[in-house]
C-alpha cells in the first residue's frame, strides 16, 4: 500500500514525523513571496544587455540590461516560482536608474495577466541600498510605465509579447518551449 503523503508542513507531526530525528523534507514551494534582499545582488545574476532602445512611454533614455536569477532549461514551458528578472534603464548615477522586476509568485496569482507574475518597481539609492517602491499586478495609479488602462501597463505588453514565452520578453532569458 502507499505510504500517506504529508501535504502540509503544519500536518507532518500528525503522522509519525514527529518522534524522528531527521529533519522533515522540505516542501515543494508552491508560492514565492519575494522580499527586497532577494532582489539584492542582482547585478552578479546571468546579465544581457541589450543597448539604447527606443524608450516606451514612462521609460527614461539609456542602455538597458536585463538580470536574471535563473535562466529556463532547454524546453522548458516556463519559469520556476521563485525566479526573479531585473530590468535596469540608465547609466547615470545608481540612484536614478529605473529598475523594473518580476518575480514568479506562482498559482493564481495575476491570473487575468500574467499568470503567476508579481511586478516591482525597486530603487537604489546613491550607495546602492535597495527598497521596493512599489509591487503587485499593476503600477500604483499615477505611475507613469505606459499607460494604466485595461488592468495595468506591465501586463500589457508582456501578455500580448510574450504569450509563448511565460510572460518573458528578453531573447535567451524568455523560455522558448517546443
Ligand atoms: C511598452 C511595452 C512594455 C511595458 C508597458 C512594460 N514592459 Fe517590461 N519589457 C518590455 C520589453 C520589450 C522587454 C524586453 C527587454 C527590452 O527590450 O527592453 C521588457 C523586459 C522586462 C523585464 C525583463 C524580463 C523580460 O520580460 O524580458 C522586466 C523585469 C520588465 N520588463 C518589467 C516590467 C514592469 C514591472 C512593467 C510595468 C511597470 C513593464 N515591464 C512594462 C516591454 C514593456
Amino acid at each position: 500500500m502507499r505510504p500517506h503523503t504529508c501535504l502540509l508542513v503544519s500536518s507532518l507531526a500528525a503522522c509519525g514525523g514527529a518522534e524522528s530525528s531527521a529533519p522533515p523534507p522540505a516542501p515543494e514551494s508552491t508560492s514565492f513571496v519575494a522580499f527586497a534582499r532577494d532582489f539584492e545582488g542582482f547585478e552578479s545574476w546571468a546579465a544581457f544587455p541589450l543597448g539604447v532602445g527606443v524608450p516606451a512611454i514612462g521609460e527614461i533614455e539609456g542602455p538597458r540590461t536585463v538580470y536574471a536569477s535563473r535562466l529556463p532549461a532547454p524546453g522548458e514551458a516556463a519559469l520556476p516560482i521563485g525566479t526573479r528578472l531585473v530590468k535596469v534603464i540608465g547609466d547615470g548615477p545608481i540612484e536614478t536608474r529605473q529598475v523594473f522586476a518580476m518575480a514568479k509568485r506562482g498559482g493564481d496569482y495575476n491570473a487575468f495577466g500574467a499568470r503567476g507574475w508579481e511586478w516591482f518597481e525597486l530603487e537604489r539609492d546613491a550607495r546602492g541600498a535597495l527598497t521596493i517602491d512599489w509591487r503587485g499586478i499593476s503600477p500604483p495609479d499615477g505611475t507613469s510605465y505606459g499607460s494604466n488602462i485595461r488592468g495595468g501597463a506591465c501586463n500589457e505588453c508582456h501578455v500580448e509579447q510574450g504569450a509563448a514565452s511565460d510572460a518573458v520578453l528578453t531573447p535567451g532569458v524568455a523560455p522558448a518551449a517546443r
